[in-house]
């Protein structure tokens, strides 16, 4: 008798993101870390982890090599996710998260990023505190030490050293909207 195998979009997103960027050292480890810390976020905010979990799994695989069509990466991820037949609401996340809007625009890319939906809700606002949360090796960190170290290993000419005057309130924002949420529980 053959086991029928039913698994969560969450689970699924792991296993996909696995595929793609499992591989890929401390980037797969920033990964886990995001989706953990999502889970965790998912679990205290009472949000739906198959939405916000796998959109974490799921957020940095536009950085592989074989779907990386662009170089940005939340838009190729996105592009992908869509290609592949999940939701509408994944692929806007991906697409969306971090204050990704802000570099796609500065890099002439908010007409392919339109093509996403641009949520501003809670699940929005945790995909980007857990992956402003978790640092590039995969340990917790606070959201000032994950700004910083990200202009220090990224650059004074990188993009998102270049729109950090807007990226960086919004991060801010999100972070703090996040935290309210969780003291007020
Ligand atoms: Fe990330």
């Amino acid at each position: 008798m053959t086991a029928v195998l039913t698994l969560t979009r969450a689970e699924l997103a792991r296993r996909v993101a696995e595929s793609l960027i499992g591989d890929s050292g401390n980037r797969w480890r920033h990964t886990a870390g995001v989706a953990e810390r999502a889970a965790e976020l998912a679990d205290r905010l009472g949000l739906d982890p198959d939405v916000l979990v796998a959109a974490a799994w799921l957020h940095d695989i536009g950085y592989a090599a074989p779907i990386a069509l662009t170089g940005f990466h939340p838009l190729d991820g996105a592009v992908h996710l869509s290609a592949e037949g999940w939701p509408a609401r994944i692929a806007g996340l991906v697409a969306y998260h971090s204050g990704a809007r802000f570099v796609a625009a500065a890099r002439g890319l908010a007409t392919e990023m339109a093509a996403f939906p641009d949520e501003r809700t809670l699940t929005a606002d945790a995909l980007t505190y857990a992956d402003q949360t978790v640092g590039p090796t995969g340990l917790r960190v606070d959201t000032e030490t994950r700004y910083e170290e990200m202009l220090l290993r990224q650059g004074p000419c990188s993009w998102n050293a270049r729109v950090g005057a807007d990226r960086r309130p919004y991060l801010r924002a999100a972070a703090a909207r996040v935290e309210h949420s969780l003291k007020a529980l």
